[in-house]
């Protein structure tokens, strides 16, 4: 994990509600699928939002994010290009695939589609990989060109009002039989994570999670984002995870 000072290189709105911001960290870094990056979002603001790393070619790290508070709405107004931002990445476990899982589905709603843009474009080419991505509705869909890295994509909405109509969820579901994954991969709000968890449970099929609890350090240190364990214990969804099998979490 470091902690730099980068430079924003563009910031700008890509659907409705949903920014994108890439900076330029200064040199190389690693950064495995599925980790995050805590952004110091300045003002009174002192603690850092802990935001998914989209993309990262380079010295180059794209996230995208949603207006929610405070914090996310300095993000939008004040860094344009050409300010700094204090960034601590990479952080967390991400997703791994093993080598013998060549058949690999990723499953996500909202804000969960950014982390599992990074499993696409790590594992395209290498694996075989089906896409389901839920959106609210056609104004919230974004980042379509990198979704359609994947050997299968179906785009979901709530409403219809463009590809499947329904929930992430429902769709894989409905193409379990005829894709066959080796493991599932997804990311999005609990109630998605949990609809997965009752759907996948007797399948066989392991199912890796990650989870978007609110977070004070990202660094294991605070214990803000403590989460329960199927096994009575307790995991820091920044330190532990925020990756995590999907029977080893209460959701
Ligand atoms: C590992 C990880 C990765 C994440 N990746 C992304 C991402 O790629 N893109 C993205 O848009 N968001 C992501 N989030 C969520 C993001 O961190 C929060 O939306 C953000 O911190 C909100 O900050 P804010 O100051 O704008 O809102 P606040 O004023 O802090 O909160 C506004 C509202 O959002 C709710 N909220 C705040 N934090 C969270 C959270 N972590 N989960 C659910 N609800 C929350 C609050 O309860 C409140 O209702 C991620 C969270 C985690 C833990
Ligand atoms: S956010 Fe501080 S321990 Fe996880």
């Amino acid at each position: 994990m470091r902690e730099i000072t980068a430079t924003v290189l563009e910031n700008k709105k890509i659907a409705e509600n949903i920014w994108s911001l890439t900076f330029s960290a200064g040199d190389d870094i690693r950064i495995r699928c599925g980790q995050f990056a805590m952004l110091g979002v300045g003002g009174q603001q002192l603690l850092r939002r802990p935001i998914a790393v989209c993309k990262a070619e380079g010295e180059r790290v794209t996230v995208c994010y949603q207006l929610k508070g405070e914090g996310t709405r300095r993000l939008a107004k004040e860094y344009k290009a050409g300010e700094t931002i204090s960034v601590l990445l990479p952080l967390g476990n991400g997703f791994y695939v093993k080598d013998e899982e060549q058949r690999v589905a990723v499953v996500g709603g909202g804000v969960g589609i950014f982390p599992l843009i990074s499993v696409i474009r790590e594992y395209a080419g290498k694996k075989h990989i089906s896409a389901y991505m839920g959106f609210r509705n056609k104004r919230a869909l974004c980042m379509e060109y990198e979704m359609q890295r994947s050997d299968k994509l179906v785009i979901a909405t709530d409403d219809g009002s463009v590809g499947y109509h329904g929930t992430a969820v429902q769709a894989f579901m409905e193409d379990l039989e005829g894709e066959r994954p080796d493991v599932v991969l997804a990311c999005g709000p609990t109630p998605m994570l949990r609809a997965l968890k009752n759907a996948m449970t007797g399948k066989g099929i392991p199912v890796y999670v990650s989870l978007e609890e609110r977070m004070g350090c990202g660094i294991g240190a605070c214990l803000v984002c403590v989460c329960d364990r199927t096994d009575g214990k307790h995991a820091r969804v920044c330190k532990d995870g925020p990756v995590f099998e999907i029977g080893e979490v209460i959701l």
